[in-house]
């Protein structure tokens, strides 16, 4: 049985390889005389596939991947302001659940208020290697382009709940072996603002009577921060006044806005005159001698100089609060007829 089938196999090729053999002779000639036309078929049919790869789906899929990502702030800490800059210290976080972890290069990024007609400064952002979770840290003097555009985020940062700030740049972007490609990255980030300073107290209130160095008023206010904000804001003074009529300018010295309860001293100028005649007087609404004042922000001022910006946020929003000054002026044995 296996002898027979020996020779079956024996016979086969005696017959087949005189084909194969020239079947590959001529394969191996024509290849002789027609080899660079391979060569260049090959490379043709190479870069064809492969240059649309690099060229064309790898820039996309960069770029979906960086219209995917998400970033988050984390914290975000200004300090040393001047009428034009500023220093900036903050933490981001960038959230992605791509499968590529490309190098993201140091880019310039503008940066502004969501929804504003231009950016209010360029901000030096660091190279990141992007993973979930990647930390940014941006730590550098921020020079404002346009300071009333810093104004208007400033506005909004006092009087909104919730702001956008965008951040806009072009990185260059390197994923693995492939070459370097630019990705336009263009983020809206939704933060917290300070609403108003909603939650704003006056926690203790002191009457000087009479003034002691100009200063007729003092005490401690309680001004909550819900933001990641940390803020610098300096000298920063307040309009007080009751029912319209204006009786003095109250300061908080070198505030520094930090997260969660800021408790803060306050001290103020009061004409008192006009708030004895008005407690007295046969029109005084307010029987049980408590007080509705309105604090209205008037400037910041820095190291002698005044910034616009915080200004300007601090003139958007007026504070209400309620004092009980016949009780603040009988604690300095100063009782008034009729209460
Ligand atoms: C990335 O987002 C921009 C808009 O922000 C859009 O115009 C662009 O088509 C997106 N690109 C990809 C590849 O998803
Ligand atoms: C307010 O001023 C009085 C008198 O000068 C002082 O005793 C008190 O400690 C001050 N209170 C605050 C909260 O600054
Ligand atoms: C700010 O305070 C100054 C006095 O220090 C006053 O002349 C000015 O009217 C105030 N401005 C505003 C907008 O409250
Ligand atoms: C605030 O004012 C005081 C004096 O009025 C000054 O000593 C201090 O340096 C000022 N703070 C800032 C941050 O400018
Ligand atoms: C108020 O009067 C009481 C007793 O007459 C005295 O002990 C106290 O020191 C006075 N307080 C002030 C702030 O003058």
């Amino acid at each position: 049985m296996s002898t027979t089938k020996t020779s079956v196999v024996d016979e086969a090729p005696v017959t087949a390889v005189p084909t194969k053999q020239s079947f590959g002779s001529r394969l191996k000639a024509h290849f002789k005389k027609w080899w660079w036309v391979h060569v260049i078929v090959f490379i043709v049919v190479f870069l064809v596939i492969l240059l649309p790869v690099i060229y064309v789906a790898y820039p996309k899929i960069a770029q979906s991947a960086v219209n995917d990502s998400t970033l988050q702030i984390k914290s975000m800490i200004i300090s040393d302001p001047t009428p034009e800059s500023f220093h900036l210290d903050q933490q981001q976080i960038l959230g992605t659940d791509s499968s590529y972890h490309p190098k993201i290069y140091e880019f310039d990024a503008e940066v502004s208020l969501g929804g504003a007609d231009g950016p209010f400064a360029t901000v030096t952002v660091p190279e990141v290697k992007s993973k979930d979770g990647a930390e940014i840290h941006v730590v550098q003097k921020v020079d404002l382009t346009d300071v009333d555009a810093f104004g208007d985020f400033n506005v909004a940062v006092m009087l909104q709940e919730e702001l956008d700030l965008r951040i806009k740049g072009k990185p260059g972007l390197k994923q693995g072996g492939l070459p370097k490609t630019h990705v336009t990255y263009d983020k809206t980030v939704t933060m917290k603002g300070l609403n108003k300073l909603k939650g704003f107290a006056i926690t203790e209130f002191h009457i000087m009577f009479p003034p002691v160095n100009g200063i007729g008023m003092n005490g401690t206010v309680s001004i909550p921060n819900p933001t990641v904000m940390t803020i610098a804001m300096g000298n920063v003074t307040f309009d007080l006044s009751l029912d319209g009529h204006y009786l003095g300018e109250t300061r908080l010295h070198d505030l520094v806005l930090k997260p969660g309860e800021n408790i803060v001293p306050i001290v103020g100028t009061v004409d008192h005159g006009y708030v004895i005649s008005f407690l007295t007087s046969k029109k005084n609404p307010y029987k049980d001698g408590i007080l509705p004042f309105d604090i209205a922000g008037n400037k910041s001022v820095y190291a002698g100089k005044e910034l616009s910006y915080y200004t300007k946020a601090l003139r958007a929003n007026t504070l209400h609060v309620k004092l009980d000054v016949v009780g603040a002026l009988r604690d300095v044995n100063v009782t008034l007829p009729g209460f």
